[in-house]
């Protein structure tokens, strides 16, 4: 089938990994398993238009952020058409106007390469679909999923599902370390579990994930880190089925400790939490103690917290967090959310 012109437009949205991917191999394989939920509030929003051309040696596309050319977008994007060009053998032959905004506020520290990877990622699986209106859904979600991997490797966990499972992992059927796959035995108890996300630091990251990922290389802790993450997947697979808040919070914990561990242990070393990042770690341990509410934390690559507690208990830890955690934010800002779907066509 031709497709002479026309245009989709997608939302995909961030996710916090809940045992975290540190450390990659060749072609964006990851050297451990994660898993994560998927959030619902902080997105991108991609419209792809696009035209046919003649087919041409280099790629032709025109950036807008917010509606204005972005160029400095340009090498990013141009890296990952590289990329996904054998699997999107069509790319060539068409001319792209790609036009992105994102929900949370710019430069706020939040990564925006999940959630912008995997809405471009669909936006062309929407164009391979009109090309090859046969394909199924399954289908669709795999390959997007696969796609938005190249493009960053934790985007992949941002396509379909409340919980993604990627990587290669023993003891979970069909995993994969070329696609993110839905973890769908989830307890009630974590139902609409909140995440908010306290921007204590909303510089420049002082360390690329890529950098960092680099850093596991002869690492000298890398392959005991590696086993770990194995047993943790297992482990929190069976909390989330059994809706055990308790673990969750031991667990999420010490993957987020062990994360900024792995940094301060490399060589170059790193220290990517501030003071603040500090307070309102020890702010949640004594809110935690003193009221028995499940509240825990996880923590990026950076120094901003997520705040994660089930949603019944989210008047008390919003009250919590506005007399207590606020102060600690630059410009005292944050953001609620909590888990969602996916990427949604609009
Ligand atoms: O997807 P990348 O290459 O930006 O790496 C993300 C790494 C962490 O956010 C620190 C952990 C994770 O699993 O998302």
């Amino acid at each position: 089938k031709t497709v002479e012109n026309g245009s989709f437009q997608w939302s995909a949205p961030s996710n916090i990994a809940l045992v975290k991917y540190w450390g990659k191999k060749e072609n964006q394989i990851p050297a451990n398993p994660s898993i994560s939920f998927t959030l619902k509030n902080c997105k991108t929003i991609t419209k792809l238009s696009f035209s046919k051309i003649e087919k041409t040696d280099n790629f032709s596309f025109d950036l807008l952020f917010e509606g204005k050319p972005k160029e400095s977008f340009r090498p990013k994007i141009q890296k990952f058409l590289e990329r996904v060009e054998v699997y999107l053998p069509f790319l060539k032959e068409y001319h792209f106007t790609i036009d992105t905004q994102n929900t949370f506020p710019h430069s706020s520290g939040i990564a925006s390469s999940a959630s912008g990877m995997a809405a471009l990622a669909v936006n062309f699986m929407s164009l391979e679909k009109e090309l090859n209106p046969e394909m199924t859904d399954e289908y669709f979600n795999q390959k997007a999923s696969f796609l938005a991997r190249l493009g960053s490797g934790s985007a992949c966990r941002s396509i379909k599902g409340e919980v993604v499972i990627w990587g290669n992992h023993q003891q979970t059927e069909n995993s994969s370390d070329l696609f993110g796959i839905e973890f769908s035995d989830l307890h009630p108890n974590f139902k609409n579990y909140q995440d908010t996300i306290l921007l204590v630091d909303k510089g420049e990251k002082q360390v690329s994930s890529t950098l960092g990922h680099d850093l596991m290389n002869g690492h000298p802790y890398a392959e005991k880190r590696f086993e770990q993450a194995h047993h943790n997947l297992s482990k929190i697979k069976s909390i989330l089925a059994k809706g055990d808040v308790n673990e969750f919070v031991k667990l999420v914990e010490s993957e987020a400790l062990t994360l900024h561990s792995m940094m301060m242990t490399s060589m170059p070393y790193f220290i990517l939490m501030k003071p603040n990042t500090l307070e309102i770690i020890n702010k949640i341990w004594k809110f935690r103690q003193e009221t028995a509410i499940q509240v825990c934390f996880t923590l990026d690559a950076g120094a901003n917290v997520h705040v994660l507690y089930p949603a019944n208990v989210r008047e008390e830890v919003l009250q919590f967090i506005k007399n207590e955690l606020v102060v600690h934010c630059q410009n005292e800002q944050y953001i609620c959310d909590e888990i969602g779907n996916g990427a949604m066509f609009l």
